[in-house]
């Protein structure tokens, strides 16, 4: 089965091809046209903007993807290579999910073929998972995006529970705004990490937020509280002095994300642990997991990192691993940017 993936919840215009036979899955091809240079100016993403901008480059992106696998483009709008399409719903920018979820409908009723209306965060849920097999259930999933920081159970592919999420800020978005008043570029969490590989982890003494609270859930708010009250204390910041702030927010970023998922892997006893979502890029919380899980008979599964930030190729995995439940008419195919896991 060929599936045709559309994304477009945030930032990223993105389109992928994946084949799945059963449950194993490989990418054939992955076009991602990326609208952080727009949004920079602006330090953040503009709903309107992104929209306009996911409108422009949608046909274009499908258009280049057939062409990246070695398919007649013209010839592949007509007469697609596919049997499925699958696209993200929600959660997401509105206005965003229109434009990949409208394309949707349209080729599927043009195509005739079926349509998957896809959960973004199940998505980022399966991104470790790309390219090989089902994971080995139960699982216990971390996703850690720019809007969302999720602890997730999962009993199988189609029966997850929601058992934690961040109560304010998500924890990218910690790592963006903390980068925003030092000054960086959005989005910030790659060059804070960049920034903290010279900075000392304990040098400034910042919040670990909600880590000794019994509850699976997170709260950055505070920590970015005390990230701008530390740069408001501050005369000057050298770069010595940035480098160890940054070292040291990422440290409790990471600390906090690594012991809720360690506590939740003592009560739950999952037999696998899958990372997803933007912040699994981050270098310091994949080997600070990994050292947490060594010598523990669970497999971790971080994604590649080009599945990490937003793509097409989760979409379209999390669609295949989950069967018929994002199965739906065209005609009911509508954005929900409030579809969360329960
Ligand atoms: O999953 P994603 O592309 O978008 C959402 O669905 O929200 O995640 C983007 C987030 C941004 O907040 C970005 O700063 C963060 O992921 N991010 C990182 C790193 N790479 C991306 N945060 C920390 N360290 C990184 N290396
Ligand atoms: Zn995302």
């Amino acid at each position: 089965m060929r599936i045709l993936a559309i994304e477009t919840s945030c930032d990223d215009t993105s389109a992928a091809l994946v084949v799945a036979r059963g449950q194993n899955t490989k990418v054939l091809g992955q076009v991602t046209a990326s609208q952080i240079p727009i949004h920079r100016r602006f330090g953040g993403v503009v709903p309107e903007v992104a929209a306009r901008a996911h409108a422009e480059s949608i046909v274009p992106t499908i258009q280049e993807l057939f062409a990246q696998c070695g398919y007649d483009a013209a010839k592949s709008m007509k007469k697609p290579p596919i049997d499925a399409i699958a696209v993200t719903c929600g959660p997401g920018l509105v206005t965003s999910l229109w434009v990949g979820v409208i394309a949707a409908k349209l080729l599927a009723a043009e195509w005739g073929v079926p349509v998957y209306g896809v959960n973004h965060m199940i998505g980022h849920l399966f991104s470790a998972t790309v390219e090989h097999g089902a994971p080995e259930f139960p699982a216990l999933g971390l996703i850690v995006s720019g809007g969302h920081t999720e602890l997730v159970w999962c009993k199988s592919a189609r029966h997850l529970k929601k058992i934690g999420a961040t109560r304010d800020d998500a924890a990218g978005e910690a790592f963006d705004k903390f980068g925003k008043l030092l000054g960086l570029s959005y989005p910030a969490g790659p060059e804070i990490a960049d920034l903290a590989k010279r900075g000392k982890k304990n040098s400034v003494p910042f919040p670990r937020p909600m880590l000794t609270d019994p509850s699976y859930d997170f709260s950055f708010a505070g920590l970015k509280t005390a990230g701008r009250t530390w740069i408001l204390a501050q005369e000057k910041i050298t770069p010595t002095m940035r480098a160890n702030a940054c070292a040291s927010y990422e440290a409790a970023i990471v600390e906090v994300l690594v012991a809720k998922t360690m506590r939740a892997v003592k009560e739950f006893k999952p037999k696998t642990i899958l990372l997803g979502g933007g912040v699994a890029a981050n270098e310091l919380l994949r080997a600070e997991l990994t050292r947490a899980l060594a010598g523990e008979k669970i497999t971790l599964l971080l994604p590649e990192k080009k599945y990490t930030t937003d793509n097409a190729a989760m979409i379209a995995v999390a669609a295949m691993r989950t069967g018929n439940l994002f199965k739906q008419p065209w005609r009911k195919l509508a954005a929900n940017p409030s579809f969360e896991i329960q």
